[in-house]
């Protein structure tokens, strides 16, 4: 692998502030960093005061999971990415199936949440994917287009220099039913052609993470595939055994 590696944790909405603390302290205190992959962990906003400080020098990263694209204004019960810049956050979850499902983040809004991210030197990282019923009618890959169609109607193709993307096939979320290493290498090297038609030096270098029930069994298996440089980690992420083998599995 020439690319950047990265193996990055999403919290959701779990832990409490006393869990939050304990999570990331072991995590800082187990984990031995291999060079060129990078550990995040994305966590709830709340925490991020506490997190980033526990984080300092330790050369885990911290991510955030959502914010609005405004800097501010009058957006009761949100935050902006710029706010987030004042704790340490490096990256930024952008279009997460479960915030497109829930929280009617649609195409447009989830590019602005990526150019407002961009614009505060966050890195995104962009969610794509697929639901069951999507696959089963073989739209894949019509869906993940334009999903990165609309962010590179915002921002360029430039968007892909400096950031990331997750594949997370909505059905494999959360139900343990892990896209097969093949299913998830397909996937991920179509959207490295798609994006080599349009820059091939970016498609090249963007590193492209799986999201979905991956665990410390599955991790392996699928880390190996050429197009697959990193995951996203949900449950796993946060049982901090596992998750660190993960990132092993990632050297
Ligand atoms: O952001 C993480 C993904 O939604 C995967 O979640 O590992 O619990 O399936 P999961």
């Amino acid at each position: 692998h020439t690319r950047k590696r990265i193996v990055a944790g999403n919290w959701k909405m779990n832990c409490s502030r006393t869990e939050a603390i304990r999570l990331a302290s072991a995590i800082v205190t187990m984990y031995d960093a291999i060079d060129n992959v990078e550990l995040l962990i994305c966590i709830p906003q709340i925490h991020l005061a506490d997190i980033s400080k526990l984080l300092i020098n330790t050369g885990v990263l911290l991510g955030a999971q959502d914010a609005h694209w405004e800097d501010k204004g009058a957006y009761t019960g949100e935050i902006s990415a710029s706010m987030l810049t004042d704790y340490l956050v490096s990256h930024l979850l952008v279009g997460h199936s479960e915030r497109r499902e829930m929280f009617a983040d649609d195409n447009q809004r989830v590019a602005k949440k990526f150019a407002a991210a961009l614009k505060n030197n966050l890195k995104p990282i962009l969610c794509v994917g697929e639901t069951l019923q999507q696959r089963e009618q073989g739209a894949t890959f019509e869906i993940i287009k334009s999903q990165c169609q609309a962010v590179i109607d915002e921002v360029g193709i430039g968007a892909f220099a400096n950031s990331y993307m997750a594949y997370e096939p909505v059905w494999a979320i959360g139900t343990g039913m892990t896209a097969t290493p093949q299913q998830a290498q397909e996937v991920h090297a179509e959207i490295r052609s798609w994006l080599a038609q349009q820059d091939e030096s970016i498609a090249a270098r963007l590193p492209i993470l799986y999201g979905g029930s991956m665990n410390a069994e599955n991790a392996e298996s699928l880390l190996v595939q050429p197009d697959i440089d990193g995951g996203l980690i949900g449950g796993a992420s946060l049982k901090v055994e596992d998750f660190l083998k993960i990132y092993s599995a990632a050297g």
